[in-house]
């Protein structure tokens, strides 16, 4: 069977690494979350003490990149790889808010941008691999077979975020959740290097009606059209 390459790109909590996750299960592909890639080099930072809510020390990151190590490692028990940095597995502390606050403005670094995106492309070079991100279909693989673009409300959204946050016992509110997706979205779309915009050939999909089935079933048919060709 023909392998191609995946390109899922969207806002924030719109279910990108839900499909993702889906697609490569069920296809036997790879999937990669860039995102948390983004989140490891921003946890990396705020270790360091180069980030806070005052000042962003971009020069001492750019100098620190040689030593940031990110791989992922499948974890067969949750059927997903995980993110690790400098060989400890961070994706626990990737998710939280904190990481979130401070991401876009480490994502909006070309330096970061560019050492990241080799990384990417490499692990793309056999295909058969679904990656989310949000300059994937853009930047990444501009050559992708199937490129998505997801969005719904920020208020879908946050929603969304808030409920999967609160599960896992973290105190915020929704409209601390809200202005997060609101101030991401603004950052993301609106930074100098590669922004958050729709490939010309990419297939939008807004998702704040549909349920999850009907999301994967309406892309497994795109992908069936796409193998098929
Ligand atoms: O998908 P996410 O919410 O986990 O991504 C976290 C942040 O990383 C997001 O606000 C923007 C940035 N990001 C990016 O700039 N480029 C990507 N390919 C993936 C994420």
């Amino acid at each position: 069977m023909k392998k191609i390459t995946i390109a899922i790109d969207g806002f924030s909590s719109t279910g990108k690494s839900t499909l993702a996750k889906q697609l490569a299960k069920h296809l036997g592909y790879i999937y990669v979350d860039t995102g948390a890639m983004y989140r490891a080099v921003t946890l990396f930072t705020m270790q360091k003490g180069y980030i806070s809510n005052e000042f962003f020390n971009k020069e001492t990151l750019i100098n620190s990149l040689p030593l940031i190590k990110l791989y992922f490692q499948f974890n067969a028990d949750l059927g997903f790889a995980e993110m690790y940095l400098n060989d400890v597995n961070v994706e626990k502390e990737i998710r939280t808010i904190e990481v979130s606050n401070f991401v876009s403005k480490v994502a909006e670094v070309s330096e970061v941008r560019a050492k990241l995106v080799e990384q990417q492309k490499e692990m793309g070079r056999n295909k058969a691999i679904v990656m989310d991100g949000r300059d994937i279909g853009t930047v990444v693989f501009p050559d992708a077979e199937l490129k998505i673009f997801m969005t719904a409300s920020a208020e879908t959204r946050a929603q969304r975020r808030f409920d999967e946050l609160q599960a896992k016992g973290d105190s915020v509110t929704y409209e601390e959740v809200l202005k997060n997706v609101q101030d991401r979205d603004y950052i993301d779309t609106h930074r100098d290097d590669s922004p958050l915009v729709i490939a010309d050939d990419a297939i939008e999909i807004d998702n704040s009606y549909l349920s999850r089935e009907e999301q994967f079933q309406a892309v497994l048919e795109l992908i069936e059209e796409v193998i098929s060709n």
